[in-house]
């Protein structure tokens, strides 16, 4: 249809080498409401009459029922083909003013920031249930206690609630990181045509408002150029992926027999061909290998971008495919954590067994030592050397014998040392926590109740604004349905 100049049809392969309508079917509804705001605004602005606007929406109406996606595989993309369609439906003198004062450039970047909007919100709403499910396993396991690690070697005790805590604060962030994105990715690029704009006198805020922008993209060469808010994007999907993989990865750990802290539900595990008592982590193994894909995809888009030159080049088509692939991985994965945490099995026996006989609580032994007067450094040396002693013989801190404990410590400490090592638990170390933020179970009970404020907070901003987007549309159909 755009060949005026060129002789002849596109070959067929190069057809098929340039085509983008495999990803461009998830745009096409959002170019027809694109098109229905571009033609009604063409209209108020008395560029087309009432009739001709007629034919477009009728003809636009039947590209929503007849099966475009099966017509679209002529075209070079959805662009090419919905305006085929609408002129050969609605005919050449009014079909023919839909594309006035626009441009495939923006029309394209308009699809995209409509789908990025709808996929951020989708994309949010599943991270806000995954928070909540985290919330609900952190408030059953306020007493799981466990030994954390650093280096991967036991460091302090902490509760299992407590490491679950932890990734609802990292997607707390992940929430925020988004919605700032969709504040960018909330401006509409129509109207702004190939790069330089348009002399025929169209209203660029009338469309960005029937389209539920809260603003537009002023400069056209911006407009139809960047990729920046979608990098941006695809970025906080992969800043989602990797914080997803670190949780696969302790889960993959934890479920090992040598850990055996958590069990996986039998539906979310397979199975081995030939050793038959095997049950193997593998979803949680892929999106590890997932958040390695889409870390590779936010290469592949920033590389796709970084060295064009100003405006549009056919390079940007790629983009949309990129970060499609993201947003599905994404989601996906996002579905597939909420069902893992939502039935795991938290051995906590296993947990406290580990953490009993474990040398994590000398940090808790030194701290005690400093409520009694002692300096800290002092104290890291004197408990340092207890836990090699210790060590030696395998055994815990709190069957050393008071003879072992003077040889290290000295006569006058024996006495202070014997007592705070009996008396001291597991238990007891994280109660005695009393720093912000650390493990103790009223801090969990503290952060539980403030995240799930927050994470409602969050839900409430998203529902609204996805609202808004769906009062929109709505108020659209209504205009187009009056004429
Ligand atoms: N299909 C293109 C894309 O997805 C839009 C077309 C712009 N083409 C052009 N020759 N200016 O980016």
């Amino acid at each position: 249809m755009y060949r005026s100049r060129l002789k002849g049809r596109l070959d067929k392969n190069v057809l098929s080498y340039m085509s983008s309508i495999n990803d461009d079917l998830l745009l096409l509804d959002y170019d027809i409401l694109g098109s229905q705001a571009h033609s009604i605004m063409l209209y108020e602005q008395k560029l087309i009459k009432k009739s001709e606007l007629k034919k477009i929406l009728d003809a636009l109406d039947s590209a929503k029922k007849k099966d475009l996606r099966k017509l679209a595989f002529e075209y070079e993309d959805i662009h090419e083909a919905l305006e085929a369609f609408v002129v050969k439906k609605a005919g050449m003198e009014a079909g023919g003013k839909m594309h006035t004062a626009r441009s495939r450039n923006d029309q394209v970047a308009l699809d995209i920031r409509m789908k990025a909007r709808d996929d951020i919100n989708n994309i949010s709403i599943q991270v806000i249930e995954l928070i909540n499910k985290l919330l609900f396993k952190a408030s059953q396991n306020k007493d799981s206690i466990m030994p954390m690690y650093t280096h991967l070697q036991h460091a302090q005790i902490g509760t299992f609630s407590h490491y679950l805590l932890s990734y609802s604060d990292i997607l707390l962030r992940d929430l925020e990181r988004l919605n700032g994105c969709y504040e960018r990715v909330n401006k509409s690029p129509l109207g702004t045509i190939a790069i330089g704009g348009s002399s025929i006198n169209i209203d660029r805020k009338k469309t960005a408002s029937l389209l539920s922008f809260s603003g537009i993209v002023e400069n056209s060469i911006d407009a139809t150029t960047s990729r920046d808010t979608i990098i941006e994007l695809c970025f906080c999907l992969s800043m989602i992926m990797i914080d997803l993989s670190r949780i696969a990865e302790d889960f993959i750990l934890w479920s090992s027999s040598e850990f055996d802290y958590v069990e996986l539900a039998d539906e979310l595990t397979s199975s081995s061909s030939v050793m038959p008592q095997k049950k193997n982590p593998c979803p949680l193994e892929l999106m590890r290998a997932k958040a390695a894909y889409v870390i590779g995809l936010v290469f592949s888009i920033m590389a796709m971008v970084k060295a064009l030159p100003s405006g549009y080049s056919r390079d940007l088509q790629d983009t949309k495919h990129v970060l499609f692939r993201a947003i599905t991985i994404t989601s996906d994965s996002l579905n597939i954590m909420g069902s893992v945490i939502e039935t795991l099995h938290v051995n906590k026996k296993t947990m406290l067994k580990s953490a009993e006989n474990s040398y994590a609580i000398s940090l808790d032994i030194a701290e005690e030592l400093v409520r009694n007067g002692m300096v800290f450094r002092k104290t890291h040396k004197v408990v340092g050397e207890l836990v090699r002693v210790a060590s030696r013989t395998g055994k815990n801190l709190c069957n050393l014998t008071e003879n072992e404990i003077r040889n290290v410590a000295g006569k006058e400490l024996t006495p202070l040392i014997s007592k705070i090592i009996k008396n001291i638990s597991p238990k007891h170390s994280v109660q005695s926590r009393v720093s912000v933020g650390s493990p103790n179970p009223k801090e969990q009970i503290r952060m539980i109740k403030d995240r799930k404020r927050k994470v409602n907070g969050y839900k409430l901003t998203i529902e609204k604004r996805s609202e808004r987007v769906h009062y929109s549309f709505e108020n659209l159909a209504r205009i187009v349905k009056s004429f």
